[in-house]
């Protein structure tokens, strides 16, 4: 039988290691790789592929059967998969950014083209996550995705918390030993969880979620301070994506919160991603496993590429693996529809009052305190203040953290962070 000609965009990190799975797969031949610099000094033998820096010589190029996307980006990648699905090119891509947010299209497109779009690599790296959802789990209905889905934060959260180190220092290390990206914006400020967040609200919920109305909120302003109060409280803090059918509408966000220290995801450590599914048939589904790295990441992109590369040989596979998702775009409910219990740290003059003024401002509010901490005083004569709620609206507690921080002895509100609910 003759072997299936696949090409790839991109040979960074994640395409060296795909290249290196593909090489002696018997199946498959890597007829073309595209790569930004042709002349870079590589630690891979491209001797038996052809090598450009022009895309479309892969995308033109009729013997290719699939297009392997590791390029990441949004603008011209969106243009070339597109144009690549027009001339009849099975995808399989580890772009979330593409498919969180140009999903819809690209899916209707590859429909339209009886071709077919694979990215178990877009979430959850190495853990197959997607193809769980897509078919293990098909006879369930899903109430909730809740999970760590992104390596960095969870390491440099974990590094604080063991080493009592800040969050610059975590940071620097995680950069240091290649687990954050030299622009680590999109992984600390919570825009990769948000993307990866709105995949799964969408093959969870079988609509696609629009990312923009999913609500975000990154690591950064978090402190160790933060992470040993919470522990003193009987919680871990990590960066949380959770999807939840509620009967007002989806429930999809992205931000840290705190864990009580005794559930299952808050032992999850360093890079490594965890998620868990709630399904009515199956009941709670944990998945565990690197998020992130290399052959991790190459993993999912070429079982990808294998199942396509069998399912190519049967008649009409096409709609087997298209994703059963509504391409209507629903918004997700506002963040200030939703209850939880809060975290809050905020820096008050060291003088009378203060604590009444506190008080009063969750009174009006209606949001009932569960527990009280002032700690210390700084060298400007600052107390740092950190409480805890019950359950509340988020309106409620927005109205008496505005409250608090118009009131004179405020001096600045450190951080405002949510408590994981079960689901009821
Ligand atoms: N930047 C991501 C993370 C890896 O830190 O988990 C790719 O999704």
């Amino acid at each position: 039988m003759s072997k299936i000609a696949v090409g790839i965009i991109g040979l960074g990190t994640v395409g060296t290691g795909v290249l290196k799975l593909l090489m002696d797969d018997p199946r498959l031949r890597v007829k073309w790789v595209a790569v930004r610099e042709i002349k870079r000094p590589r630690d891979i033998d491209l001797s038996r592929t052809r090598v450009t820096d022009n895309p479309l010589d892969v995308v033109n190029d009729p013997e290719v059967e699939i297009l392997i996307e590791v390029a990441g980006g949004v603008g011209p990648i969106f243009e070339l998969m597109r144009t690549a699905i027009e001339r009849g090119k099975h995808i399989v891509t580890a772009n979330k950014e593409l498919i969180a947010k140009h999903g819809a299209e690209i899916f209707q497109l590859a429909q339209r083209n009886n071709v077919t779009v694979l990215f178990e690599a877009a979430v959850g790296g190495g853990i197959p996550l997607i193809s769980t959802l897509q078919r293990g789990l098909q006879a369930n209905r899903i109430s909730r995705v809740a999970g760590i889905l992104n390596g960095t934060t969870n390491y440099i959260l974990t590094a604080m918390e063991d080493r009592r180190i800040g969050f610059e220092e975590a940071l620097a290390e995680a950069q240091r030993l290649g687990f954050a990206e030299a622009n680590p914006r999109d992984d600390i400020e919570g825009f990769d969880v948000a993307y990866k967040t709105t995949i799964l609200a969408s093959l969870a919920f079988g609509r696609f979620v629009d990312v923009e109305s999913v609500y975000r909120q990154g690591i950064s302003d978090i402190t160790d301070l933060d992470i040993s109060i919470a522990k003193e409280f009987g919680y871990r803090i990590k960066m949380i994506g959770l999807a939840e059918r509620r009967p007002e509408g989806l429930d999809v966000r992205a931000h840290p919160m705190l864990l009580p220290v005794h559930h299952l995801l808050a032992s999850v450590e360093g890079a490594n991603n965890a998620i868990f599914i709630s399904g009515s048939a199956v009941g709670d589904v944990m998945l565990v496993g690197p998020g992130a790295g290399q052959m991790p990441t190459a993993s999912a992109v070429v079982g990808d590429v294998i199942n396509l590369a069998s399912a190519l040989h049967l008649p009409d596979f096409a709609p087997y693996f298209q994703p059963a998702i509504d391409c209507e775009h629903s918004r997700a409910c506002p963040i200030e529809d939703s209850e939880s219990a809060f975290y809050l740290r905020f820096e008050a003059s060291d003088t009378p009052g203060v604590i009444g003024n506190l008080g009063r401002a969750f009174e009006t509010h209606n949001v009932s305190l569960h527990s009280l901490l002032q700690r210390g005083v700084t060298r400007d004569g600052a107390a740092t203040i950190v409480l805890l709620t019950h359950p509340t609206r988020e309106a409620g507690f927005a109205g008496a953290l505005r409250e608090i921080e118009s009131q004179p002895t405020t001096r600045r509100i450190g951080i405002a962070l949510r408590v994981f609910r079960q689901p009821a």
